[in-house]
């Protein structure tokens, strides 16, 4: 039993290779530690969204998340900047952060790079926002993708730093949640790389696609012109739906396709048409929930308002201790 944060970042949709990628793990996850998930708008920030936007983008990751699976009664789930003690400690670690270390992280090199225009400081710190975050309910376990490791670092240093400075050992320092072998990787369906990756249209496969739109895409993703040998090992394109089918059809239903590749009479329209109905077969009951959620806002405004007092609660208590520790005293 872990305390275990995670952050949500309020953009895009979730697609099949987040939901097994991730969420399948959160879910499982949750009913061992104790979670808290948060959406992080306070860093979405740094892009400047329209007030309509930056509602509309928490709103919609909020829905998709509880739609997956995130449970409200075994979980902390909450909005960032619904816990103004979050705040607090950025603030407070940003006086230990230094202008060097925060200008090396890669993913504040790679933002300078591709967004010269708007270097501001809420990016350069985005690290010690991230570390806030986690520490603020003294937390051991961070799950994080590849992308998330160096951030991982930096909190690790800034949690260390603290300690260091003051003399204690208050704040645990946190490392990734591994979630081993039950990590399955999701093609796109361009043929190469995940999903989710590459910003082609048609590449991902959302949980709120309609029907539709999922038998269109299935429809499109690319194939080549078939196997020339019997049993020959499957190029990219045609592993990756073979890796789509194992995770949405029944496993005879893989059985047979792969019979079929390995007598070369596969024929790829075929597979995909029962790859597109196993997908809407699949995707289904997501959207239902995730239209009939949207809907609700009694309910999503209870489960945030629920979310925000359990959370405050951890973090005002962390709150109090770190302002004795670093001398904020009454008189
Ligand atoms: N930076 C993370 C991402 O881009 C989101 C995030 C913000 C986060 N704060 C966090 C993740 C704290 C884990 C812990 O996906």
């Amino acid at each position: 039993m872990e305390i275990v944060v995670s952050g949500i970042r309020p953009t895009g949709n979730l697609h099949l290779g987040n939901y097994f990628g991730a969420i399948k793990n959160f879910i499982k996850m949750q009913k061992e530690n104790k979670c808290y998930f948060f959406i992080a708008d306070y860093h979405s920030l740094t892009t400047h969204p329209t007030p309509n936007d930056l509602h509309g983008n928490v709103k919609q990751v909020l829905v998709e998340y509880l739609a997956a699976g995130l449970d409200p009664d075994i979980s902390t789930i909450y909005i960032q900047s619904d816990v103004p003690e979050i705040v607090e400690l950025y603030l407070l670690l940003n006086m230990n952060a230094y202008l060097g270390e925060l200008e090396r992280c890669t993913s504040f090199k790679e933002k300078v790079r591709k967004h010269p225009e708007n270097v501001n400081a809420g990016l350069l710190t985005y690290p010690t926002l991230m570390a806030a975050d986690v520490i603020i309910h003294k937390a051991s376990k961070v799950p994080v993708g590849k992308d998330q490791e160096q951030n991982l670092e930096m909190m690790r240093t800034f949690a260390r730093r603290f300690n260091r400075i003051y003399k204690t050992d208050f704040f645990p320092i946190p490392s990734a949640y591994n979630f081993g072998k039950a990590l399955v990787k999701i093609p796109g369906l361009n043929g190469v790389g995940k999903m989710g990756k590459s910003e082609e249209e048609g590449n991902a496969l959302f949980l709120a696609d309609n029907e539709k739109v999922i038998r269109k895409k299935v429809m499109r993703a690319v194939t080549d012109s078939g196997p020339i040998e019997m049993n020959q090992e499957k190029p990219e394109p045609i592993k990756n739906l073979f890796t789509l089918l194992e995770v949405v059809s029944s496993p005879d239903v893989v059985a047979h396709f792969n019979e079929l590749y390995n007598k070369c009479e596969i024929r790829y329209g075929d597979l995909k048409k029962q790859l597109a109905e196993d997908m809407v077969e699949f995707c289904h009951p997501f959207k239902e929930k995730i239209e009939e959620l949207s809907k609700n806002n009694n309910y999503l405004r209870k489960v945030v308002k629920m979310g925000a007092e359990k959370a405050r609660e951890s973090a005002s208590k962390t709150i109090k201790e770190v302002r004795e520790i670093i001398g904020f005293k009454e008189f």
